[in-house]
């Protein structure tokens, strides 16, 4: 099934995956133009936000200020994660702060499309996001409404958690079954031990905080393994 995705850098993207996604959850947020720039240097295509409610995930976050703030300090497109109980209500929001992509989580919404609609009309690219336990039957039916499909390697809500392996027949089913230009991303628990089964199971999309901000303050040398390994099981 080939849906062309409306946005051209979605697909310059999946061209040039797979790839690393920094996850700034892990950065140090009293430096974070500073880490923002070292990531920038280490290649990094994208960056990934991680927006936390306390109430769908028992953690609170950043919210729409620190997403503006990141906009004024970087040209890459910013992946935002909305882990919100309401997400529809936000969405402008984030899309104004300078969101370039927009993921809600299909267990805050009966029916995502009209959410990732809306994403659509304001301009930014639409990804539907699950948790390990939810079943690859609930998003079957909205395939192609979405640019990206976030699989989630932990539970959401905090970095540095164990990846839980029970999704990587999930990525499967959709690399088997979404269209081939959807971008297969998957966060939480990624690492040089988990990388090479997720893109061997057809991520193309991999978000990396520990990993990247946690492991080293050599961040290309961190970015360029986690690519190396992935690219080996292309
Ligand atoms: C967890 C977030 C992830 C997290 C990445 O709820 O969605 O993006 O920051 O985690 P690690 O540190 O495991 O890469
Ligand atoms: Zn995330």
């Amino acid at each position: 099934m080939q849906k062309v995705s409306q946005f051209s850098w979605i697909a310059d993207l999946v061209k040039k995956s797979p790839l690393i996604n920094p996850s700034l959850l892990a950065a140090d947020f009293a430096n974070l133009a500073t880490e923002i720039r070292a990531v920038e240097e280490a290649g990094a295509e994208i960056l990934h936000l991680d927006i936390m409610d306390g109430h769908f995930v028992p953690n609170l976050s950043i919210g729409v200020p620190v997403v503006e703030a990141v906009r004024r300090v970087t040209e890459l497109p910013l992946d935002v994660h909305l882990m919100l109980s309401e997400p529809q209500k936000y969405l402008r929001a984030f899309r104004k702060a300078g969101a370039d992509l927009i993921t809600i989580h299909i267990e805050a919404l009966n029916d995502p499309r009209p959410a990732l609609e809306e994403i659509h009309q304001l301009g930014a690219a639409a990804g539907m996001a699950y948790n390990p336990p939810t079943s690859v039957e609930t998003l079957a039916p909205f395939l192609s409404d979405a640019d990206l499909i976030l699989t989630m390697g932990v539970m959401p809500g905090f970095g540095g958690q164990k990846f839980d392996q029970t999704v990587l027949e999930k990525i499967a089913f959709f690399k088997k079954h979404a269209p081939s230009n959807t971008l297969l991303s998957v966060d939480g628990g990624i690492s040089a031990q988990t990388i090479s089964d997720c893109a061997k199971a057809g991520a193309n999309l991999f978000v990396a905080g520990t990993a990247i901000f946690g492991a080293s303050k050599n961040y290309a040398e961190q970015m360029r393994l986690l690519e190396e390994k992935a690219k080996r099981e292309l």
